[in-house]
């Protein structure tokens, strides 16, 4: 869609401005329409960006990633500010320790780069809802991503928390920040909200001043730009190595038919999905596409540079609901440990043909060490903990009450009932509705009978007398970050039957899991005594505990590891109360998580804290897990098909 009158009006405007800030300031970076490019203080300026997410990599790490970026030869970041991250309830806004935004963009500028900001308020970014915060939901018709006036309040009130924080760091008021996005790929949304956009722009526009540099990204696709761009907001195209370039940037040439050709997600990866084989795209691919890029003199922002981790539960999910990993290795050019690869290089030779990249070695891979196997043993079963984990005991209910209804977003739920018949012939226990948000597992008077999961296994048989005491753990795998269905809501969302009769009169546990874990309180006054078994293996959902304490006289330790979890299934682990996220690798394809040093310590024992779901290997003897230094993420084999394609979102549909 072209704006000719829009063009003309910012270009009469661009013109202006000039006049005015030159004034003020001698810092200016505007859109050069008559030459199609950015103009930096009035000269012609072209970026050559890389992502990174301050909230995948913890904040000792920064330094070292923003140094090896800027040896690559980038002379700009960007990166989203996922609004969720933030301000987890209502009103309560985290800046601090590793969501310090405010010195993150120090360190970029401090540095020498200029910053490419997207701070929503959604994102995408297969991060938990797109970067939404869960408590949206409490109005549970809320329309997301558009004019609903409960969402567009919150945004109003998040968007003046933030943005003011922002501004002394645009480039005009002497920072790094040189453009700013609106909204996310918004053409990809089934809303087509033009009024929200127009609201957002207005809302950027009063909290950032009218010289900014607003844009927008969306597929390199006539169809995505019709709803994503938006006059006054300069559109940019995303698209991957493989395809043709001229043709891609011919999408953004639609509706910008003059101004700086942009592509701001040049995918140097792509992401992976629970059960799917580990991405990978050919490094030559990459440095092929990049070279036509630069040599068209666009400007370009690798996604990713480098991916990180999903620490904690901040992993999102695509639909049919597919979860994405802990891992965001994205297999970018540095790894999510911040390693220098083979894909590093060759772009830095790629980036060297077009401009200066500085003198000298990137920082070196930082060093991995194998600690070795730990020791595990049964702490106590999920149910054993109930009046430790649930601060406020149950909630009595009729019918299931969601995460939300529980006021709880992240986690893990308990949700008991009684049998109301004698189930001695294996009965089936059903979600009708695939109401199960995401994976249920049940156990009867603490046998395990099964795990229900969301679009995947809606019923399973269980046994038990009349009476007996039914549990539904039930596990947020990460709610949706794309498409229509964000409005992701968790825990038993429909009803459950036996047999033919709807289950009722529930206790419903809400489970403070991490505060219990991070004070340590499963490790006082309790030894282990064994899970139940049943035949098929399974065992009660537990918590498992290990120490280990760092070798002393091997200089520079700790250092980075990855743990491994032979013959576990599927869980969440901790170290020092520190959540490290999400491990399956019965399903793959990862199967090690990236331990960064930070959180290990010298001066005491090192405590493994194991939340096993499905089935833990200590029955049979030797229960461990083990510190390795090299990283699994690719335990199913690569996707041949994903060499030579053009990625595009509409993959994701
Ligand atoms: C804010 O976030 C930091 C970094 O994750 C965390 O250490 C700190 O405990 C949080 N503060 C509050 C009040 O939750
Ligand atoms: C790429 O697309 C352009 C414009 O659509 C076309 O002219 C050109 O022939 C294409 N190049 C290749 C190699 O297909
Ligand atoms: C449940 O048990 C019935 C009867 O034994 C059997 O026909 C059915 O296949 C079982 N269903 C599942 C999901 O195992
Ligand atoms: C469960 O079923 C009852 C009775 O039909 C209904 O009122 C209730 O809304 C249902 N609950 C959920 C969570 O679907
Ligand atoms: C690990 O737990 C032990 C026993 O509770 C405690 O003495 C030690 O300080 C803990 N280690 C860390 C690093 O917190
Ligand atoms: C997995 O990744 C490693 C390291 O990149 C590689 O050596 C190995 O060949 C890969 N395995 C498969 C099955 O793709």
């Amino acid at each position: 869609m072209a704006f000719p009158g829009g063009v003309l009006l910012l270009l009469l405007s661009s013109v202006l401005a000039i006049g005015n800030v030159k004034l003020a300031s001698s810092s200016t970076f505007e859109i050069d329409y008559k030459n199609d490019c950015f103009a930096k203080d009035g000269k012609p300026f072209r970026y050559v960006s890389g992502s990174i997410h301050y909230s995948r990599i913890p904040r000792v790490y920064w330094v070292d990633r923003l140094q090896k970026m800027y040896m690559a030869g980038l002379n700009a970041i960007q990166t989203y500010v996922p609004w969720n991250y933030h301000e987890a309830l209502p009103k309560q806004y985290n800046f601090t320790g590793d969501r310090d935004l405010e010195h993150f963009l120090q360190l970029a500028h401090d540095i020498g780069f200029l910053v490419i900001l997207r701070p929503g308020p959604y994102i995408c970014a297969e991060w938990e809802m797109g970067g939404l915060p869960a408590w949206l939901l409490k109005k549970n018709d809320i329309v997301l991503r558009s004019s609903d006036a409960d969402y567009i309040n919150a945004v109003d009130q998040w968007m003046g928390t933030l943005l003011p924080k922002i501004k002394p760091f645009l480039y005009q008021n002497g920072g790094p920040i040189i453009t700013v996005q609106v909204e996310n790929e918004y053409g990809s949304y089934f809303a087509c909200d033009y009024n929200y956009l127009r609201h957002l722009t207005k809302l950027f526009r009063s909290h950032l001043g009218d010289e900014v540099v607003l844009f927008t990204t969306d597929g390199a696709d006539q169809g995505y730009l019709k709803c994503g761009a938006l006059q006054g907001l300069y559109a940019t195209v995303d698209f991957g190595p493989g395809g043709n370039v001229t043709k891609a940037f011919s999408a953004q040439r639609h509706a910008e038919p003059r101004g700086p050709l942009v592509n701001s997600e040049f995918y140097t990866g792509w992401l992976d999905h629970w059960g799917e084989h580990h991405s990978v795209v050919n490094k030559d691919a990459v440095a092929k596409s990049l070279n036509e890029i630069l040599a068209l003199g666009a400007n370009v922002n690798l996604y990713m540079f480098i991916g990180g981790t999903n620490f904690g539960y901040w992993n999102g999910a695509n639909s049919p609901y597919a979860p994405q990993p802990t891992s965001y290795d994205y297999d970018a050019p540095l790894t999510e440990a911040g390693d220098l690869t083979d894909k590093y290089f060759l772009i830095r030779d790629v980036i060297r043909m077009y401009k200066n990249v500085p003198d000298g070695p990137p920082p070196p891979t930082t060093p991995k060490f194998a600690y070795g196997a730990v020791k595990m043993k049964m702490l106590k079963t999920v149910a054993s903990a109930l009046d430790m984990l649930s601060f406020s005991g149950p909630v009595k209910s009729i019918y299931p009450l969601t995460f939300i209804d529980m006021k709880q977003h992240f986690g893990f739920m308990l949700y008991r009932t009684k049998l109301p018949k004698d189930c001695s012939k294996p009965t089936p226990l059903s979600s009708p509705l695939n109401g199960v948000h995401d994976r249920g597992y049940v156990t009867v008077d603490g046998v395990p009978q099964g795990i229900l999961e969301r679009d995947k296994c809606l019923s399973i048989n269980i046994t038990g007398a009349a009476g007996s005491e039914v549990d539904i753990l039930v596990e947020n795998m990460g709610r949706i970050n794309y498409g229509k269905y964000i409005n992701d809501f968790k825990g038993l969302v429909s009803n459950l039957t036996l047999g033919s009769d709807t289950l009722s009169n529930w206790l419903i546990y809400s489970l403070s899991i991490d505060e219990v874990v991070s004070k340590g309180f499963f490790w006082k006054g309790s030894h282990g005594r064994n899970v139940f078994s049943h035949s098929a293996k399974l065992t009660t959902p537990a918590f498992y505990g290990g120490s280990f304490s760092i070798p002393s006289g091997i200089p520079d330790l700790p250092q980075d590891t990855y743990i491994h979890f032979p013959d576990w299934r599927k869980g969440q682990v901790w170290i020092n109360g520190f959540n490290l996220g999400r491990y399956w690798p019965a399903r793959g394809p990862q199967v090690t998580l990236y331990v960064p040093a930070h959180i290990l310590r010298t001066d005491a024992p090192n405590n493994i804290t194991v939340l096993e779901l499905v089935s833990a290997p200590c029955d049979s003897g030797t229960c461990t897990v083990e510190f390795v230094d090299t990283p699994i993420l690719n335990a199913t084999v690569s996707h041949p098909a994903l060499k030579h394609k053009m990625f595009d979102k509409g993959d994701l549909a």
